[in-house]
């Protein structure tokens, strides 16, 4: 018989706090079934919101959660053992933390810009997939969804960006440090694929996020990007979460290394 949920595992999600592609990706993950869900922010009001929304939107799911900075390597490797110890394995691991910076060309940026994005969105983000992979390795699979599909033993969702496919003017910390996250996640999926791992990303265009509407100069920044993708609007985090919950699920049983484009068209144009 097929399990109840195509989400019968443990989830955990980075960048989880408020409004914006994490919460959203949490949030959908308990609307479909997931019922152990652990998240994290650096901002722990926003954090506190996830979790009311997450048990609004199914009282009985369990959530852990702990604030603190995905770039700090002992609080990353500390988030994932409590969850393990809480919730005994970690099935899907979908890391979201990330910050846009400032817009400046190569020749204007100082050094603690440059390694404030490259902290968090590249660096930030092999800490949370290092732990997450160091877990599921630890862990039996999950057996598979029907009889015609395999077990799983962990799925990773990288947030990239289309500014890791293409680049954009005066962000040049930014587009590369979601190459470096797109790449990452090619070179993990090949490492992994013999321990039934998968390893995808996910490339959203501009999404209507606090990242992108938090203040009118960075609307207006964007603006231009809108206008390039041809279905001419932002896309919302939950069409982003839907792209994230298709890989992290066992539909997605042989899609492996790849970088998904939410992006409304923009790369294409
Ligand atoms: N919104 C977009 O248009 C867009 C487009 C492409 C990619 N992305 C990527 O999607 C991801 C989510 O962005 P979003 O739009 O939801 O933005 P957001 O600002 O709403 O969410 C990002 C979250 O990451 C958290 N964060 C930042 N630095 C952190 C740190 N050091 N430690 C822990 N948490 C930290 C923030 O507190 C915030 O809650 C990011 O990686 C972003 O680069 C967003």
């Amino acid at each position: 018989m097929a399990p109840a949920t195509l989400f019968p595992g443990v989830a955990v999600v980075t960048g989880a706090g408020g409004v914006g592609i994490g919460a959203h990706v949490a949030v959908a993950l308990a609307a479909e079934g997931c019922s152990r869900i652990a998240i994290t922010d650096l901002r722990g009001d926003l954090l506190e919101q996830t979790v009311q929304k997450i048990k609004a939107t199914k009282p009985g799911v369990e959530v852990f959660s702990e604030s603190g900075d995905i770039t700090n390597a002992d609080f990353v490797s500390s988030f994932m053992k409590k969850v393990v110890e809480r919730f005994g394995r970690i099935d899907y691991g979908v890391n979201c933390a990330g910050i846009l910076g400032k817009d400046e060309r190569s020749d204007e940026m100082d050094l603690a810009s440059f390694d404030a994005v490259n902290n968090v969105n590249y660096r930030g983000c092999w800490l949370s997939s290092r732990a997450e992979l160091q877990a599921m390795l630890k862990q039996e699979p999950l057996p598979g969804a029907s009889p015609s599909r395999p077990a799983q033993r962990g799925a990773i969702v990288n947030i990239a960006s289309q500014l890791g496919i293409v680049g954009r003017p005066q962000a040049p910390a930014y587009c590369a440090s979601k190459s470096a996250v797109i790449g990452m996640t090619r070179a993990d999926a090949i490492d992994y694929s013999k321990d039934d791992i998968r390893i995808n990303c996910v490339c959203p265009g501009v999404i209507k996020t606090a990242m992108t509407t938090g203040t009118e100069e960075v609307t207006e920044r964007l603006a231009p990007a809108v206008r390039i993708a041809p279905m001419q609007r932002m896309g919302l985090p939950e069409e982003v979460a839907d792209a994230v919950l298709f890989l992290c699920s066992p539909k997605a049983s042989f899609v492996q290394g790849h970088a998904m484009v939410v992006d409304g068209g923009y790369t294409i144009n």
